[in-house]
């Protein structure tokens, strides 16, 4: 940068403001994947951030581990692509990256620190603060920083807090809806069946995840629903439903490794949430990434999301569109805008994700029945468009709509082919079954995305 133009000193007042009197253009609660990547983002536009997190220490989650091809594209138009070197990242052969979630925030972080519009601060948010006069605008934050009480200004608050927010309860209308949890394990050098494939296992039992996180790591997660009776305190809760079911489901090479990890216990749970988006309406305020909308890890698409929320919003909130942010009227227009504009991708992946969770942990026979007419569109070769959808790179929802709906009726013909003669009669009435358990998968998901 040059010094003497008035840029520059324009910069380094706001630095000084920033610091100073904790006033920003921006203040953003959380440094997760979605206000790392914001921050970068729109400093890098010339806005002044503030970026507040709880703990700068590196992140040890099971979570956000396997990063689908749609978010390495996000984060190459945000220039942060550089993020994936050096964390010892697995390009999975598959079609995607993944890692150790922990690393790869710290490198987000790093990026948010190196920007000199960015001002980075380890504080804990508690409550946001709102203008006496007007008690819908939220003006900031308040923070405990050692204790001691703090605030921070902005013109514009994100909150960016995670899954389990503190501040979405009120102004979110909806609240996240549970069905499973994912229990994480870390297996050392575990042989899988294809080296450097993400897997997906599907059996009698809900579905398990395995991919590799680093040279030495594969991660599994196992998904269990709530009250699984296989995995019930009779029949020795978690760990026995591990021992007795999981394990022997493994492929056989993959096994000691995974009674290794079960030895060594460390046994790690998330809860499998779905929380539709809404339009942000509270004036000085936007909620975004998993506080605003979550789906379920099945497909690992929820830092895809976040990462294409933050292009989307880049480009509706730059300097050129919103000169001024505390121009209220003009940045909820633009936000009202963003709650569509983010679909194409968004609700690709939400609706594919809580979709292919019902048919992978089918419990009754009409989804098995649609699990198998999926496994049978697999086989003949209708790969491209399914992947291109779950790796967040076809940003279409109507291409979704028209495969699930093909898998439907290859369901029923599937189902036909195999109903023996002498219950035909039957095949009408259970061809409806199938079909109205197929709607009842995927429209509510539907519904979800068009409510605003
Ligand atoms: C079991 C599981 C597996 C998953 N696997 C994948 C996957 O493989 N791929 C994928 O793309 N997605 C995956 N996801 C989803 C992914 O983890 C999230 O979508 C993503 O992390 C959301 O980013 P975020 O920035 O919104 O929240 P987070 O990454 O959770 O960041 C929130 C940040 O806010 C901070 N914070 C919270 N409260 C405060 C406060 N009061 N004050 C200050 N700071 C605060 C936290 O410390 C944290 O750093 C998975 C989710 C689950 C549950
Ligand atoms: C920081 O913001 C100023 C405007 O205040 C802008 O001119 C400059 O390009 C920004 N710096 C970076 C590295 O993005």
């Amino acid at each position: 940068m040059t010094t003497s133009n008035g840029h520059a000193s324009k910069s380094q007042q706001a630095t000084q403001r920033r610091i100073e009197y904790h006033e920003a253009d921006i203040v953003i609660v959380g440094a997760g994947i979605l206000g790392c990547a914001l921050a970068v983002a729109l400093g890098r536009q010339g806005r002044s951030v503030l970026l507040l997190e709880s703990s700068m220490k590196e992140p040890d989650r099971i979570v956000g581990e396997l990063l689908q091809p749609g978010g390495v594209q996000a984060l190459e138009q945000l220039g942060l692509l550089d993020c994936l070197d050096e964390i010892d990242a697995i390009q999975v052969k598959g079609y995607y990256v993944t890692f150790h979630h922990g690393r790869f925030v710290m490198k987000l972080r790093e990026a948010a620190l190196d920007c000199p519009n960015v001002t980075v601060v380890e504080t804990t948010a508690t409550a946001l603060v709102t203008s006496s006069t007007n008690p819908s605008q939220v003006l900031g934050v308040e923070c405990i920083t050692n204790d001691l009480k703090d605030c921070y200004f902005a013109q514009l608050t994100v909150v960016a807090d995670g899954y389990a927010s503190k501040f979405r309860k009120t102004h979110h209308p909806y609240t996240p809806k549970r069905r499973s949890k994912f229990w994480g394990l870390e297996m050392i050098d575990a042989q899988l069946p294809s080296p450097y494939y993400g897997h997906v296992l599907l059996s009698d039992c809900p579905p398990v995840l395995m991919y590799q996180i680093g040279t030495h790591e594969t991660r599994i997660l196992i998904d269990i629903p709530d009250n699984l009776p296989a995995a019930s305190v009779k029949n020795g809760g978690v760990k026995g439903y591990m021992k007795n079911t999981v394990l022997p489901s493994l492929p056989e090479a993959t096994q000691p490794a995974f009674a290794a990890a079960l030895e060594k216990g460390n046994l790690r749970s998330m809860p499998n949430s779905f929380l539709p988006p809404s339009t942000n309406k509270t004036p000085g305020m936007m909620i975004l990434g998993d506080a605003l909308n979550m789906r379920h890890p099945l497909t690992g698409g929820g830092m895809t999301v976040a990462l294409n929320d933050v292009c989307v919003i880049r480009e509706l909130l730059s300097p050129e569109v919103v000169p001024d942010l505390g121009n209220t009227t003009l940045v909820l227009k633009q936000l009202a805008r963003f709650h569509w504009a983010r679909k194409n991708s968004s609700s690709v992946i939400n609706i594919l994700a809580q979709a292919l969770y019902s048919l992978f942990a089918a419990d009754d026979v009409n989804l098995r029945a649609l699990q198998r007419g999926c496994f049978r569109y697999f086989q003949i070769g209708a790969v491209d468009g399914p992947v291109g959808l779950l790796a967040g790179l076809i940003k279409q929802p109507l291409v979704l709509f028209s495969h699930f709906f093909t898998v439907a009726f290859l369901s029923i013909w599937v189902l036909f082919r195999d109903t023996p003669l002498t219950q035909l009669i039957l095949f009408p009435f259970r061809s409806i079954m199938v079909f109205w358990t197929a709607c009842v998968v995927i429209f509510p998901y539907i519904f979800a995305e068009l409510r605003s």
